[in-house]
Formats: C-alpha cells, sequence, structure tokens
C-alpha cells in the first residue's frame, strides 16, 4: 500500500494546520492505511454515535436489525414496550453472532445450541444446562448499548459517555424545524458496499462543486455553483444548502406546508453529521446515506429514503418518489464511480492533495473534526 512510511496521524496533523484560506484536501495515507482506519475505529466509531437507520422501520414489537460497529455486533430491537433499545449481538455461551439482517422475531434464538434470549436481552432459557452448578440463567442477559432516537433517527454508541445525540444536534435541530424531520417516513432502504474509502464517500456528499462534471449525465445541468451556500460548520456537524429547480416538484414545500417560507420553501439541506450520517433534505422527500469502514479501501453502506408525510395524501405521490428513486439510482452510479476513482487515485504512488475550493468548505471542517478526534479530543 503507498505511502505506509509517513505517519497518518501527524500528516493530517500538519494539514489540518492550515487557514482554510490556503486548505488542501486531506493527505493520501489517511485514506489508505490500515494504521489510520484502526485510529478512526477507536477513536472515532468506538466514540461517537452511529445512525442506524430510521425508527419508522422497526415499527412493531419484535422488529430487529443489525450492524456492526468498530467490530461489535449490535442488535437494536423494538421491545415489547414498544422502546427501541440496543444490545450485543453476540451470544452468552459460546459467543457466535445472534441475529442477522432486518426481520421480526418474538425471541432470540441463538444459531448455534440455541440459548435463548427475550426482546430485553435477558436469558429465557438453554437447553440442556441443569447439570452444569454454575449456571443460573438469571445472570445472563446480553449487554445493552446506549441508543436515542431524535427526529426519527435511530443512533447507537458504544461509549457510554457520549453526550445525548438531541444535545450535540441542537442547532440542526433548530436550523430545520420547519421541515419537521421527525415526519418523513422511510419507503426505501438498502445495503452496500463500494470499493471507496468511507471519507472519500462522505466528502463526496459535503460538496456540491462536483455536481455540474461527475453528475453531468443526470442533475448536473440543474446544479449552479452560486446556487451553493457553504457556510463554516459546527463541532458536531457540517451542512450546505441548494436552492432545487422548481421543476422538481416533490422537492418543493408541500401547499399544506405553512411551516417553510420564501426560498426555504425550494432550499434543500445537504447535512453532514459526524462521523458519518449524510442527509439530503428536501421540503418534500428525503435520502440518507450512513457510512461505516469495512477496510481503508472498503464502505459499508446504510441508504434509504422518502417523502414528508405533508405529501401522504396526495395520489401521485409515491409515482413521484419511484421516479425520484430512479433518479436517484442513476445519481448513486455516477457518485460510485467518481468515488471508487478518487480512492485509486489515492493509491497511487504520486498522488498528492491539491487546494480546495470555497465550495469544499465542509470538507476542510470534516477534516478539523476528524483531526481533533484521532489526536484525542474526547466527545
Ligand atoms: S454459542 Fe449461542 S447457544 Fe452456543
Ligand atoms: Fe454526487
Amino acid at each position: 500500500m503507498a505511502k505506509d512510511h509517513i505517519d497518518p496521524i501527524e500528516a493530517l496533523r500538519q494539514n489540518t494546520a492550515a487557514p482554510f484560506e490556503q486548505a488542501r484536501a486531506m493527505p493520501p495515507e489517511v485514506y489508505t492505511t490500515d494504521a489510520f482506519m484502526q485510529a478512526e475505529l477507536d477513536h472515532v466509531f468506538s466514540k461517537d454515535w452511529y445512525c442506524v437507520g430510521r425508527a419508522s422501520a422497526l415499527p412493531n414489537p419484535g422488529d430487529y436489525l443489525t450492524c456492526e460497529l468498530a467490530n461489535q455486533p449490535i442488535a437494536v430491537i423494538r421491545d415489547r414496550e414498544s422502546d427501541v433499545r440496543a444490545m450485543s449481538n453476540v451470544c452468552l455461551h459460546r459467543m457466535s453472532t445472534l441475529l442477522h439482517g432486518r426481520g421480526n422475531t418474538r425471541s432470540i434464538v441463538c444459531p448455534y445450541h440455541a440459548w435463548t434470549y427475550n426482546l430485553d436481552g435477558s436469558l429465557r432459557g438453554a437447553p440442556a444446562m441443569t447439570l452444569n452448578e454454575g449456571f443460573c440463567k438469571d445472570q445472563y442477559k446480553l449487554p445493552q448499548i446506549k441508543c436515542e432516537e431524535w427526529l426519527g433517527w435511530v443512533f447507537v454508541t458504544l461509549n457510554p459517555d457520549a453526550p445525548p445525540v438531541a444535545e450535540q444536534l441542537q442547532q440542526v435541530e433548530d436550523m430545520v424545524a420547519g421541515y419537521d424531520m421527525t415526519n418523513y417516513t422511510e419507503t426505501f432502504y438498502e445495503e452496500h458496499v463500494w470499493d471507496t474509502n468511507w471519507k472519500v464517500l462522505a466528502e463526496n456528499f459535503m460538496e456540491s462543486y462536483h455536481l455540474p462534471v461527475c453528475h453531468a449525465g443526470t442533475i448536473g445541468g440543474l446544479s449552479k455553483l452560486e446556487d451553493m451556500i457553504c457556510p463554516p460548520g459546527l463541532p458536531a456537524f457540517n451542512y450546505h444548502t441548494i436552492l432545487k429547480d422548481e421543476t422538481l416538484r416533490i422537492a418543493m414545500a408541500h401547499d399544506s406546508n405553512t411551516r417553510l417560507k420564501g426560498e426555504e420553501r425550494r432550499t434543500t439541506f445537504l447535512l453532514a453529521i459526524y462521523p458519518s450520517l449524510l442527509i439530503t433534505l428536501t421540503p418534500g422527500y428525503f435520502w440518507y446515506l450512513s457510512l461505516h469502514p469495512v477496510s481503508p479501501g472498503q464502505v459499508h453502506i446504510r441508504f434509504g429514503g422518502g417523502m414528508s408525510d405533508d405529501y401522504k395524501d396526495d395520489p401521485d405521490a409515491h409515482e413521484n418518489f419511484e421516479a425520484l428513486k430512479t433518479l436517484l439510482d442513476e445519481v448513486n452510479v455516477e457518485d460510485r464511480g467518481c468515488t471508487e476513482k478518487v480512492y485509486n487515485g489515492l493509491c497511487s504512488a504520486l498522488s498528492a492533495p491539491g487546494h480546495l475550493s470555497h465550495l469544499e468548505r465542509p470538507n476542510y471542517d470534516f477534516a478539523q473534526y476528524l483531526n481533533a478526534r484521532i489526536s484525542g479530543e474526547t466527545v
């Protein structure tokens, strides 16, 4: 792998010491080395909140989804009291993983020897264990993991000291209050793995500078660089806004929406919530990516979206969203091409970071956040 001889943490420290007016892209070894990814697992993914999707994807008791966060398998389950809770997804017998994928279950049955757990993680029963004098089923409960809901999103963290999501994201909540993000219902959800570093994809989302070129085949013509506003970020997130053309009706505020005024009615927010939740929020629809590294060169992607409930009584809203999903899929093919090309380039011997445009302000802020975490600043 390229440039393994350079300390990637020191390289990022030097890179982020420059003011925004002189900033460059992050150094290649931050993307390509195992050492940097290990630091990310230790200081970012083990410490910050990770989004597993929308609460509306788990409507009924027993609905579950699974994820892996910094090598810890986690199950997120709606329990009998209708609360969403998260717990270790590792059996307390000989440590098999328990649930896989998504689904609904009455209890959690280990696929190895059928130790069976209740939806709160307590052990309900275990076959042929009565002759072990030390075994007491009441002493077994799957370790619980911090889990919070915020505006319809479900977050988990391995850090018992992480401040509440709502506290960290108060400014986001205030900024997009008129969108009423809780009332967006997910209608599609997919998982993918792309051959690029997770930060390349996150950074691709943070800047709309690439839209006219990378997306020339789809939305590029509708994207004007002068309609993009990129304010400085805040400690837990960055954002930028773009104005959508009125021809995409479902991106506009619905007539029944009196919360949004003037230009807000056609403003799209691109929210990058650290470390890896990326939300496109229009007054009519939303879509998101939640990212986790698989290896330096591979990213696991949770991809979902849907419509604002303002549109739920419109007979053609679903049809319009289907058309939009087709467009999003085409846009994603373009983003995949661009971000995998970047990873390819990053791995080359002659790669070197160039200067950033003023339209890449969020990328600069993201690098500052990353440097602060990796250099040991606590949440
Ligand atoms: S490892 Fe789960 S029952 Fe044996
Ligand atoms: Fe893109």
